[in-house]
């Protein structure tokens, strides 16, 4: 057998198991379902994949990918390019696999990150054939001990016929100990979960597994996987001081305290930057219960402004993945990691009031929102967890900046091209410009706070969009059919959004 792996694989029964990659590879047959760990890149196995892709260069077989989230270059990009991969649910962010989708090479299922589990339970994506699961460790009891995700890895793991743990030995084993496994029963026989605050743990350090479904242990020495570092822009951090503006208003108007309420911020610059902004701010004591925790949350800690923060993977720059084994060991009792299903579960969410802001790509007049097609067509990663917040927030935010691509696209539009999130969700959106307060407002007024919020460039189209549909067509929500995607078909046939008639005027 080789090496000993008797600190990470704790119960003896377990040691036995240890195979390579390339026959764990091996057991996959065409038309599988695989349902692995990971989440933003953290937490996923790596060799497994390498291998499975290995072996589709010279082999005729695609298998269905269910995960967490998106997988990094070892699984998502390496399988995309082997071409082994039929459906991929319910989260992708590669641009390799993004351009497969995109070219009908392969299908995606964009879903709820809250949903996939409760889809698993059903069995509507059918049965897991294998749970691929990486871990930093499997103790004397033969529980699995995540690494820097959950994910779904829970409920693959309940329901696969069987499960490949990929052990890795070079995980921080600081990673015992922080994660909170709790698992729900059938729907219609569950209680509540209860969660009553942020930092509330309510289930297990780990995964139980059934040794008989083990059929093999993989063992890796791969690095967790770094995201980029979102360094604040101008811009970004623009859109960060006009959020924070908002949220200091509603502390001045008594809605809000210092302390604010858990929040869940999505990821990238935007969110990173608001992040920073929290450190100089006047909100203390705060508490996140978010999904993906990046670097942003940890300098909060670091700083004393963020108490305890949850979530269910993190989302790491190289500098903060250098120092993880570290600051595990400082942040443990101040971080917690919970299946996606609970950290994203509307009832949580509701009960303790989350403050909920994530990225669009584009909003209507009405408050609409599109956070995953590029022009109505193209998916971008997909909706993440934003709809499991925005449905369920005490105050749900979308930040965008107003332009994109050189100022050819106003991300302010009369009709979104794709929604994501309907105008009943949303509350408030923040671009650079300023921010727009949509509470309490019917259409024809939010659209007003709109216009004042989209770039200057475009104001006066977007105006002139909304008198005319106001005057000729009327009714609740005054649309023109035939003009309502004037702005996509100007960049489809010009390469821009600004009519001509708006060019002479800039
Ligand atoms: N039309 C076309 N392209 C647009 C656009 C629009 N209306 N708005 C932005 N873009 C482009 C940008 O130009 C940029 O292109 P590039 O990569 O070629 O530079 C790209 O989209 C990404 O925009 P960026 O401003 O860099 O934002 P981001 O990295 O913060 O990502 C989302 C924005 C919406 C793609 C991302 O937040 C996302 O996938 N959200 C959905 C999932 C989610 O909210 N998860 C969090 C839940 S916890």
């Amino acid at each position: 057998m080789g090496k000993d792996y008797s600190k990470f694989i704790r119960n003896k029964d377990f040691l036995g198991k240890v195979v390579s990659a390339e026959e764990a590879a091996s057991w996959i047959e065409d038309g599988m379902n695989l349902g692995m760990s990971g989440f933003t890149l953290f937490g996923e196995p790596k060799e497994f994949p390498l291998a499975l892709s290995k072996r589709g260069e010279n082999e005729n077989f695609k298998v269905n990918v269910y995960t967490g989230a998106s997988l990094g270059p070892t699984a998502d990009q390496s399988m995309a390019e082997a071409d082994i991969v039929n459906l991929r649910v319910p989260y992708q962010a590669n641009p390799v696999m993004r351009g497969k989708i995109n070219s009908g090479e392969m299908y995606y299922i964009d879903q709820h990150l809250s949903h996939v589990a409760e889809e698993v339970r059903k069995g509507s994506l059918g049965n897991i054939d294998y749970a691929i699961i990486e871990a930093a460790a499997i103790t004397e009891d033969g529980t699995i001990i995540p690494t820097g995700s959950v994910g779904n890895s829970p409920i693959f793991v309940e329901k696969a016929e069987n499960v490949i743990i990929e052990l890795n030995t070079k995980a921080p084993t600081a990673y015992e100990g922080i994660h909170d496994i709790f698992v729900l029963e059938e729907q219609g026989e569950r209680g509540e979960i209860p969660i009553y605050s942020v930092g509330d743990r309510i289930g297990e350090p780990g995964i139980k597994v059934d040794l008989d479904k083990v059929r093999g242990i993989v063992i890796s020495e791969q690095p967790d996987i770094p995201s980029p570092l979102f360094e604040p822009n101008k811009e970004t951090q623009q859109i960060a001081d006009n959020l924070l503006d908002f949220l200091g208003k509603e502390v001045d108007e008594g809605r809000l305290t210092k302390s604010l309420a858990p929040l869940q911020s999505g990821v990238g610059s935007v969110a990173n930057a608001v992040l920073n902004g929290m450190k100089d701010s006047q909100f203390r004591d705060l508490e996140v219960h978010s999904e993906v925790l990046q670097d942003g949350i940890f300098d909060l800690i670091d700083a004393g402004v963020v108490k305890f923060a949850s979530g269910t993977a993190f989302s790491l720059s190289e500098k903060r993945v250098a120092t993880l084994a570290e600051d595990l060991e400082k942040y443990k009792g101040k971080v917690l990691f919970r299946p996606q299903e609970i950290s994203n579960h509307p009832e949580v969410i509701r009960r303790l009031g989350i403050i909920s802001f994530n990225t669009a790509l584009e909003v209507d007049i009405y408050g609409n929102i599109n956070s995953t097609h590029v022009s109505g067509t193209r998916v971008m990663n997909g909706i993440g967890g934003s709809g499991d917040f925005a449905r369920n927030a005490r105050i749900t935010i979308f930040v965008t900046a107003s332009l994109a691509k050189n100022g050819d696209i106003s991300t302010i539009v009369p009709f979104v091209s794709h929604v994501d999130h309907t105008e009943h969700d949303v509350d408030v959106i923040v671009t650079e410009q300023g921010f727009a307060d949509l509470r309490g407002l019917a259409p024809v007024q939010r659209a007003e706070k709109l216009i004042e919020i989209a770039h200057p460039t475009y104001r006066s189209q977007l105006r002139a969009y909304l008198e005319e549909a106001k005057e000729k067509v009327g009714g609740h929500t005054p649309h023109m059919l035939d003009k309502a995607f004037s702005f996509h078909t100007s960049l489809k046939e010009n390469g821009t959004m600004l009519f001509e008639e708006e060019k002479v005027k800039n």
